[in-house]
């Protein structure tokens, strides 16, 4: 049976952990598996992630064949599960997988006989992000021996109901024992979520005192209008009525910032719309660890790469 990684939801803290001490020690991986190959199957623009499992690859001493979508044959119609195929029938070792559509990851995983890992699927999950976001937690608040989260509140704050970097966050952090508050806006953090075990709320302002962590997420504007109004029923939805109304509410500005209590990161997956859910004077500022979160994404792609391959 392939190790998958399609998702933390329903993964099990002891696995989570055994990625993450994996992660902490991935030195040890270095240059362990010569003549291995993965396939990064790109559907979706990235920049940290592809970059990021591509070098964590070639530290293990594995290759990878890249294929974007605009240059491979899905752009003439072929499914990505014929696609996944070809590449199985190449004899790669594994698929990294990112794609517009929720569960396209676990599609391909039923249809081919290699470890399969998600790199986000829609507004599904994107698993190896929520490892880092873990893993960064963690070394911020010293956390790095055992991974237990409890007594720490994490705040995710945005676009909450589109996006696969809060549900696979949440999924990971809940299980490590963290506080999770979800905050926006009604339709981007709709009380629903509170199933997933989270406090819901639309106050900004309350939270930023009391947390240990504030997730800022981004607009995902490509799945959205732009603002203007459209009588096609295709059309893409609108969003926000106006993002100087978001950044007053929503926005991480330096004032709030400057509320946050000591040794509380500032944190986002990337990329950022400055100035809108983030100021720039935050974004890098003293509490952020943006870049230490795209470090340490190399050391558990190191890891979950490690396990498809010992797998
Ligand atoms: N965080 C993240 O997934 O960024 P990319 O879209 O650049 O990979």
């Amino acid at each position: 049976m392939p190790f998958h990684l399609l998702g933390l939801q329903g993964v099990a803290a002891a696995e989570l952990r055994r990625l993450l001490h994996s992660a902490r020690r991935s030195d040890d991986l270095t240059a362990r598996f010569p003549g291995r190959v993965f396939a990064n199957l790109f559907l979706e623009d990235s920049t940290r992630t592809r970059t990021s499992f591509a070098l964590a690859a070639r530290k293990l001493g594995a290759d990878t064949v890249d294929l974007v979508g605009s240059a491979s044959s899905v752009n003439k119609g072929e499914t990505i599960v014929d696609t996944a195929r070809v590449l199985e029938a190449n004899a790669v070792d594994g698929i990294i997988i990112r794609a517009r559509h929720a569960g396209a990851a676990a599609m391909v995983a039923g249809a081919v006989g290699c470890s399969v890992i998600n790199a986000g699927d829609g507004r599904h999950e994107h698993p190896t992000q929520g490892l880092l976001d873990l893993y960064t937690i963690a070394e911020s608040h010293g956390r790095l021996d055992t991974f237990d989260l409890s007594g720490l509140t994490v705040a995710i704050v945005g676009d909450i109901a589109a996006s696969r970097v809060a549900r696979s966050a949440i999924a990971g952090l809940t299980t490590l024992g963290a506080e999770v508050v979800c905050v926006g806006p009604p339709h981007m953090a709709p009380a629903s979520l509170g199933t997933l075990g989270v406090r819901v709320t639309d106050e900004l302002d309350d939270v930023i005192p009391a947390a240990d962590a504030i997730m800022m997420l981004r607009i995902q504007f490509e799945r959205y209008g732009d603002g203007t109004k459209s009588a096609d029923p295709a059309a893409k939805p609108n969003v926000i009525s106006s993002i100087r109304e978001y950044r007053t509410f929503y926005g991480l500005t330096s004032e709030r910032a400057d509320r946050m209590k000591p040794g509380a990161v500032v944190m986002h997956p990337g990329p950022i719309n400055r100035g809108i859910e983030l100021d720039a004077e935050v974004a890098d500022g003293p509490r952020s660890v943006i870049l230490k979160q795209v470090a340490n994404g190399q050391r558990v792609r190191m890891a979950a790469l490690a396990s498809a391959l010992a797998g």
